[in-house]
C-alpha cells in the first residue's frame, strides 16, 4: 500500500459538522461588526518578512522563534534584490500595511476594519496552540481614533462579541503602557529592579534583559515568573506621564459607564512591540495554560513607523479555536434538515426520480436521494439521518400508476400526486418549509 501523508503538526482539518460551528461563529461576528460599523478587509496570507519584524518587533518571540518563512524567495520588482516572505503570524501588521498602501487615510478619518482568517506561527503545538490558527479581529485606524472612548468601545465590542459567541465566563484584564517615552521610562525601572536577579532568569530572558526587557514580563518560565512576582514596584509605579495617566483614567471611566467588568493588571504588557497606552486581554481559566481567548490594545506609532501618515489606532483579535474549545458546542445541533428525500424502489424508475430530484433542487428545494438505491428500510433510514421533512416515494405501484407518494415525516400523513404534477409537489413542500 502507498504510504499515507498526514497533515502537518499544529494544523487541523475542519470537517463538515464542525464547519457548521465555524460558519455560525463567522456569521455572528459579521452581524456584530455590522452593528458597530466595521467593514471587512482581506489581505494576503503572506507578506515581506520585514513587515512583521518592524511591527510585531525584532525581539518578540513571534519574530525570533515563530515565523514561518516561505522557501521560495521572490525577486523584488524594483531592484532585483531577493525578498524574504513569511506567512502572517497576526493581522495587525498587514492591515496597517494595506491602510498605508491604499491611502485609506484619504477616504475617512477613522477606518473601522475587521478580518476573519488564518494566521501562522511556528510554535510548539499543544492544546489551544496551533501553527495554523484563526483570528477574528478589528482595527480602528486614523486621526479620529485618538479618543479614550474608542479604546472603551473596542473593548466593549470584544466583550459583546465573546458573549454573542456563547462565552460568558471570561476575565478582561487591562493595563496601560503609556506613550513610547513612558514605555522607555518603564523599561528603565524594570531593568534596575531586575539587575541583581539576572542570574535567576532563563537564558532567553537574560538576552531579553538587554534587548527588550519588557518581554521578561510575559515569559512563561517558572523561575522568571517567580522573579517577576517578587518585584515590588508595581503598586506605586511612577513611570507614566500625567497625560497618559489621565488618558487611562478616561478609558476606565468609559468602561465603567458601559458597565464592562475588568481587572487592572499592571503586569500585562503583551508580547508584541507595537503597543502604546491601553492593552487588554480576555482569558478563560478553564482552558488551562493557553487561556487567552483574545487580546489587543492601542498602537499609536505603528502607522508612522511603517512609513505611513500620523494615525492613531486600536484593535484586538480573538482566537477562534480557543473560543470553540471554551464553548464546546456540537456542530451536529446546527445541521439543517433536508426539505425532501427521494426514495426509488424500482430500477426502471431511477431515471425519472433522478430528473425529479434535479428539478426540485433547481426550484430551491433541498433534496437528495441514493443514486444506488437499496431497500425501502435503508432508504428511509437515510432520509431520517438527513432530517428530511418529506419523503417522495416511487415504488412499483406508483410507477405503474404514474404517481409518486409524498410522505410528511412530521405530521405522519401521506398523499399521492401525479408524477407530472410537479408544481403541486413543490408548493406542498414549500408551504411546509418554514415549519421544518
Ligand atoms: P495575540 O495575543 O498574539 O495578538 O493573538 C490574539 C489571540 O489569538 C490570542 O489571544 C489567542 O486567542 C489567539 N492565538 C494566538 N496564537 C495562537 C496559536 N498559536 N494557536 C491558537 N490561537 C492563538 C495579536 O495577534 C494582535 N494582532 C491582536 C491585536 C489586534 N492587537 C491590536 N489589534
Amino acid at each position: 500500500m502507498d504510504q499515507f501523508i498526514s497533515l502537518p503538526r499544529g494544523t487541523a482539518d475542519i470537517l463538515p459538522e464542525e464547519a457548521l460551528l465555524w460558519q455560525a461563529m463567522e456569521s455572528q461576528a459579521r452581524t456584530v461588526f455590522g452593528v458597530y460599523g466595521y467593514q471587512e478587509i482581506r489581505t494576503p496570507f503572506f507578506e515581506e518578512t520585514d513587515l512583521f519584524a518592524r511591527s510585531v518587533g525584532q525581539t518578540s518571540d513571534i519574530v525570533q522563534k515563530q515565523m514561518l518563512n516561505l522557501a521560495a524567495q521572490t525577486e523584488a520588482q524594483e531592484n532585483d534584490k531577493s525578498t524574504s516572505l513569511s506567512l502572517r503570524p497576526e493581522g495587525t501588521a498587514s492591515i496597517v500595511r494595506s491602510y498605508i498602501q491604499n491611502r485609506l487615510d484619504k477616504k475617512e478619518k477613522l477606518s473601522k476594519l475587521f478580518y476573519i482568517g488564518p494566521m501562522f506561527r511556528g510554535e510548539r503545538p499543544q492544546k489551544g496552540r496551533l501553527r495554523q490558527f484563526h483570528q477574528i479581529g478589528v482595527e480602528a485606524i486614523g486621526p479620529d481614533s485618538a479618543s479614550p472612548f474608542l479604546d472603551a468601545e473596542v473593548i466593549a465590542l470584544g466583550t459583546n462579541l465573546l458573549k454573542q459567541l456563547g462565552l460568558n465566563d471570561f476575565v478582561l484584564r487591562i493595563n496601560t503602557l503609556g506613550t513610547l517615552e513612558d514605555k522607555g521610562a518603564f523599561s528603565g525601572i524594570l531593568k534596575d529592579s531586575l539587575q541583581d536577579k539576572i542570574r535567576n532568569l532563563c537564558p532567553d530572558c537574560q538576552n531579553r534583559y538587554d534587548r527588550n526587557v519588557l518581554r521578561v514580563l510575559d515569559c512563561k518560565n517558572k523561575e522568571c515568573r517567580s522573579v517577576v512576582e517578587g518585584l515590588n514596584f508595581w503598586r506605586n509605579c511612577e513611570y507614566l506621564s500625567p497625560k497618559s495617566k489621565e488618558y487611562f483614567e478616561a478609558v476606565k471611566k468609559a468602561l465603567d459607564a458601559l458597565e464592562i467588568t475588568y481587572v487592572e493588571d499592571p503586569k500585562l504588557v503583551r508580547g508584541l512591540d507595537y503597543y502604546t497606552h491601553t492593552v487588554f486581554e480576555f482569558s478563560c481559566q478553564r482552558l488551562g495554560s493557553q487561556d487567552a481567548v483574545g487580546a489587543g490594545g492601542r498602537y499609536n506609532n505603528l502607522v508612522e513607523q511603517l512609513g505611513g501618515p500620523v494615525a492613531d489606532a486600536v484593535g484586538f483579535a480573538l482566537g477562534m479555536e480557543r473560543i470553540l474549545l471554551a464553548t464546546a458546542k456540537e456542530g451536529a445541533e446546527l445541521q439543517a434538515g433536508l426539505d425532501a428525500f427521494v426514495v426509488c424502489l424500482q430500477e426502471e424508475g431511477l431515471l425519472k426520480v433522478f430528473k425529479l430530484l434535479q428539478d426540485l433542487r433547481a426550484r430551491g428545494v433541498s433534496a437528495d436521494m441514493n443514486l444506488r438505491p437499496g431497500s425501502m428500510k435503508s432508504q428511509m433510514r437515510q432520509a431520517d439521518k438527513a432530517k428530511a421533512r418529506f419523503v417522495l416515494i416511487l415504488g412499483e405501484e406508483e410507477l405503474k400508476a404514474g404517481e409518486v407518494t409524498l410522505k410528511d415525516m412530521k405530521q405522519g400523513v401521506q398523499e399521492k400526486f401525479r408524477l407530472g404534477a410537479f408544481e403541486e409537489i413543490v408548493s406542498k413542500i414549500r408551504s411546509n418549509k418554514s415549519e421544518n
